[in-house]
């Protein structure tokens, strides 16, 4: 009966996916009431991940809300990427770790990893080290508040692991109101067609990377050929990899 209400509340709402999304918010709701409020939640446009409270990540579950990015599944193959290539016992810096799903995630695969996890926002970073304490990782991850590289002052890693905002200032308005209306606007935006972020780093890469060393970013495809070119101009080996739909997801630079 109930979950014959909550798919009528959610398919009336036009959600796409309503049986499936009705079975889950069944299962994670502690009363018929919780279930109910969380439907009409979820009815009203708000991300089902918040609405749960959490999202799987690889083999983690995170908890998120809207101080969080909610991890997307094409993260998982950066860090597919930083498995396959990170040497044993390699230092790995996840810059602008949001829920922490890049940083613990890495953790949690490789115990021999060296992990940092770093965010500008204060409210991302309490959500990060909570995650880590929820995955039993809270000892494998250090956490730094930074815009940047700038408290990573002498300090140098030998990979950096980025999923910076990239979405640019005209797209913003244009993205699903799912998206927009609770997203975090500083996880998603970014001047200069979407890479300030990405090309600053790179600008500054050669401070904070070793040699040997190695750089991963997540971006949007039309950004791909100009970042590859930024980091062949600082030096890189720099290439562009696909995501799982074929998409030009990922550059990456090694030295
Ligand atoms: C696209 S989200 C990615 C979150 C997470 N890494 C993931 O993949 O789900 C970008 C993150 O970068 C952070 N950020 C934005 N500007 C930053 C800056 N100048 N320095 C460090 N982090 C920043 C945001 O707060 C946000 O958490």
């Amino acid at each position: 009966m109930l979950r014959e209400d909550i798919e009528l509340i959610l398919r009336s709402a036009g959600v796409e996916n309503f049986a499936r999304e009705s079975r889950w918010i069944v299962q994670e709701s502690v009363s018929d009431e919780a279930a109910l409020q969380a439907a009409r939640r979820r009815a009203a446009g708000e991300p089902l991940q918040y609405v749960l409270g959490n999202a799987p990540f690889r083999y983690i579950t995170l908890d998120v809300d809207p101080r969080v990015l909610i991890p997307r599944p094409e993260t998982e193959s950066l860090v597919e990427w930083v498995l396959k290539h990170a040497p044993h016992g390699a230092s790995v810096l996840d810059l602008g770790c949001g829920s922490g799903a890049i940083a613990l995630s890495l953790a949690h695969e490789r115990p021999d990893l060296q992990v940092t996890a770093a965010d500008l926002s204060l409210d991302a970073l309490t959500l990060a080290r909570h995650n880590a304490v929820k995955n039993n990782l809270e000892d494998r991850v250090e956490f730094y508040h930074t815009d940047l590289f700038s408290a990573f002052s002498g300090r140098k890693f030998d990979i950096v692991a980025a999923n910076l905002p990239y979405v640019t200032l005209a797209e913003y308005p244009l993205l699903d109101a799912e998206v927009r209306d609770y997203e975090p606007r500083m996880a998603l935006v970014a001047e200069d067609d979407g890479l300030a972020l990405i090309l600053q780093s790179i600008a500054e890469l050669d401070k904070y990377l070793n040699k040997p060393g190695m750089a991963i970013y997540e971006l949007s495809p039309p950004q791909a050929a100009r970042t590859a070119e930024a980091l062949q101009s600082h030096g890189f080996e720099a290439a562009i990899v696909h995501d799982l739909c074929g998409r030009e997801r990922f550059v990456t630079g090694v030295r």
